[in-house]
């Protein structure tokens, strides 16, 4: 909770005026009844108030019984001077039993009451209105200012976790993006977070409103009429229990439809991202089909939850007019005995619908908010995520890569924290400051893997890796990267130029060095055959250039951060040999002293290489350079002897 309140904090002036708007409507909604009530009353005094003191003489003149209190509230609503005073003659000489002194006042009455009526009703009714237009006005400031500051609080908060979700991934190590997957992070940082806004947004304009109305709404009405309130003490818990029991059977199935929802935006994302290869295995109808199954699951969930949800509003009507109509039952009788006046009795339905319809909202509020609490609980994970990828516990954080030498101390390590079988096990090698390392072995053997710990893309399980005598996690991650350029077999560019690719190996590079590093990885000759040279668009993951292309783009990129360790991990795999050659050459005479690492396939890539490490299946099977592993490793000959034919030199080299 503390840690959504900083998220509040900054905008919590935004935060208090938005409710406070919407009481100052809430306010104004529960008067607007009474000022109703008032017109309508006086409405009905002015037509009736002549034939009442008609009905009156008649009466008294007959001698029938006769119950002055109609007479007196048309009085008392008109508010004339003279019909007041003449009404006070009356109810003094009709208590006494003087029926001439009653006529008499009743005639003064109906002399009085002439020159009320005669006056237009609207002037009489001016007053009230005026306030009424009033009230209306501060209402609407209020509901615009409640709706305004609800907006920018809840925008405001969003973006602010938006931002925080995303640095916070961006701090994720490898593990902890594995564990997430891409398509959950992306409905986290987009989805979950609009629910929670639109949910804050909500909380705040209906928050004060719906409780507020609910309760100014219940005074008014049994201040009004105590007894027909009792119409209520009825309704509200059958209500209560009723839709309770709709949000009970409908919550979970929300959170279902919200399940489904995640495994169709993975889908989508999936196939979005591979597009390319969906289409070059023609699986478009595998996919669509995949698509329909997800979007069918969505579709039954949402369908499971509205079934529900669908009752609500009937449920609601029913009771609303079930409970109108009782009103109207009672009402009508008591208007008719007048024991009411019709204007109470129409204020008095409306304070109902008010009630009713506000414990509708709160019902809605604690269903948004409780799928609110659904997204909260993803966004949670992401935030609580341990970063255990960090360099706060650093004791070198100054320390920079001089040498570039590289030790690997009895290192263990699993992608599975519970799995038996190591990815790597117990590893030991040395490589020296400035030397070629090749390193070789069969699919899967955890090549990749080897490398990734060099910068810390993962950490060793057990045992250290070293460079320059210092443990890794003793530099900080900044200079440790700084100093190790990797080129990952799984390599992407971003959208943007060439340059401005090529510049994510250093931003302030001149154009000199950028051409540089552009030659020595073979790129520039092909980049200079575009059109708009190294201010070609690539597309986003640098779809328009072609596989090798793209390897050597991304060696450039590499090469212009001059690392003191370059790792390239099949880098040259779609490159054929000679340009490959070329590039081995370069980086040979511009990295001269720094450590090469060259991850390959083929024997040709790392036959020159100072040492050689053969691996399989997660061990180191030998070391060595080329002629010495011809003779102690049988791993090495086979691979050797499968990509040659059994001749001394490769195939494709004596091509080339
Ligand atoms: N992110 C990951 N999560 C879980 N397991 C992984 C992950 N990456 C690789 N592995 C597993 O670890 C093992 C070693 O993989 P690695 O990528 O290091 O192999 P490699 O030698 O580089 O293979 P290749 O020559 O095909 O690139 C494989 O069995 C692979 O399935
Ligand atoms: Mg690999």
């Amino acid at each position: 909770m503390k840690k959504w309140f900083k998220y509040v904090k900054p905008y919590w002036v935004y935060f208090v005026c938005g409710p406070l708007c919407m009481i100052v409507e809430v306010i104004g909604e529960v008067l607007m009844p009474s000022f109703f009530a008032r017109v309508m009353n006086l409405g009905s005094a002015f037509q009736g108030i002549e034939k009442e003191i008609a009905a009156a003489a008649e009466a008294i003149g007959a001698g029938t019984a006769y119950d002055p209190e109609t007479l007196a509230t048309f009085v008392k609503h008109l508010g004339n001077d003279a019909l007041s005073s003449a009404m006070s003659l009356f109810e003094g000489a009709f208590e006494s039993g003087d029926t001439v002194g009653a006529q008499a006042a009743l005639a003064k009455m109906a002399e009085a009451a002439e020159l009320v009526t005669a006056e237009p009703y609207v002037w009489q009714t001016m007053g009230t209105a005026l306030l009424m237009v009033l009230v209306a006005l501060i209402m609407m400031l209020g509901g615009v200012g409640g709706a305004y500051f609800g907006s920018k609080a809840s925008v405001n908060f969003g973006a602010d976790l938006r931002n925080d979700l995303f640095s916070k991934v961006q701090g994720f190590s490898f593990a902890s993006i594995d564990k997430f997957s891409t398509g959950s992070l992306v409905t986290r940082l987009t989805n979950d977070v609009t629910q929670i806004q639109n949910t804050v947004n909500m909380m705040l304009r209906m928050m004060l409103r719906s409780p507020g109305m609910m309760i100014g709404a219940l005074i008014m009405a049994i201040s009004l009429r105590p007894d027909l309130s009792v119409i209520l003490a009825v309704v509200l818990p059958l209500m209560l229990l009723s839709v309770g029991a709709i949000v009970l059977v409908g919550f979970p199935r929300f959170g279902r439809m919200q399940e489904k929802m995640d495994a169709l935006n993975s889908t989508v994302q999936e196939n979005i991202t591979n597009v390319r290869v969906v289409k070059s295995f023609v699986s478009e109808e595998r996919e669509k089909e995949k698509f329909r199954t997800a979007n069918r699951n969505m579709k039954n969930a949402g369908m499971s939850a509205m079934k529900v949800m669908i009752f609500m509003s009937p449920v609601m009507t029913i009771f609303m007019n079930v409970t109108t109509m009782t009103i109207l039952w009672f009402g009508a009788r008591m208007v008719q005995n007048h024991g009411m006046e019709i204007g109470d009795l129409s204020a008095f339905i409306s304070y109902v619908t008010q009630i009713l319809s506000s414990l509708m909202m709160v019902t809605f509020m604690i269903v948004s908010f409780s799928r609110a609490a659904a997204s909260a609980k993803r966004i949670n994970a992401v935030l609580d995520e341990k970063t255990d990828l960090t360099d706060e516990n650093a004791g070198r954080k100054e320390a920079v890569i001089e040498k570039g030498e590289i030790v690997f101390e009895n290192v263990t390590f699993r992608y599975y924290k519970g799995s038996e079988d190591p990815v790597l096990s117990k590893i030991d090698l040395k490589i020296p400051a400035g030397s070629t390392v090749g390193i070789i072995g069969s699919t899967g053997c955890g090549k990749t893997t080897l490398v990734s710990l060099i910068p810390r893309l993962y950490d060793a399980d057990e045992g250290r890796v070293l460079i320059d005598g210092i443990d890794v996690k003793d530099y900080s991650l900044y200079n440790l990267r700084e100093g190790v350029g990797m080129v990952l077999q799984k390599n992407v560019l971003f959208s943007g130029t060439i340059e401005s690719n090529l510049r994510w190996g250093d931003q302030e590079a001149d154009m000199d060095a950028i051409l540089e590093a552009s030659t020595l990885a073979q790129a520039d000759k092909f980049v200079s055959t575009f059109k708009e040279g190294y201010d070609t668009e690539l597309d986003q993951g640098g779809t328009n250039v072609s596989g090798g292309q793209k390897q050597r783009l991304c060696i450039a990129r590499a090469l212009l951060k001059k690392p003191k360790i370059l790792i390239l991990d099949d880098s040259t795999s779609a490159v054929d040999t000679a340009t490959e050659r070329q590039i081995r050459q370069g980086l040979a005479d511009y990295l001269n002293d720094s450590t090469k690492i060259i991850i390959a396939q083929r024997i040709s890539s790392v036959k020159d290489a100072d040492l050689i490490v053969v691996m399989d299946n997660g061990r180191i099977a030998a070391v060595g350079d080329h002629e010495e592993l011809l003779e102690i490793s049988e791993e090495y000959k086979e691979i050797f002897v499968s990509q040659t034919d059994g001749r001394s030199q490769p195939v494709a080299a004596a091509k080339a």
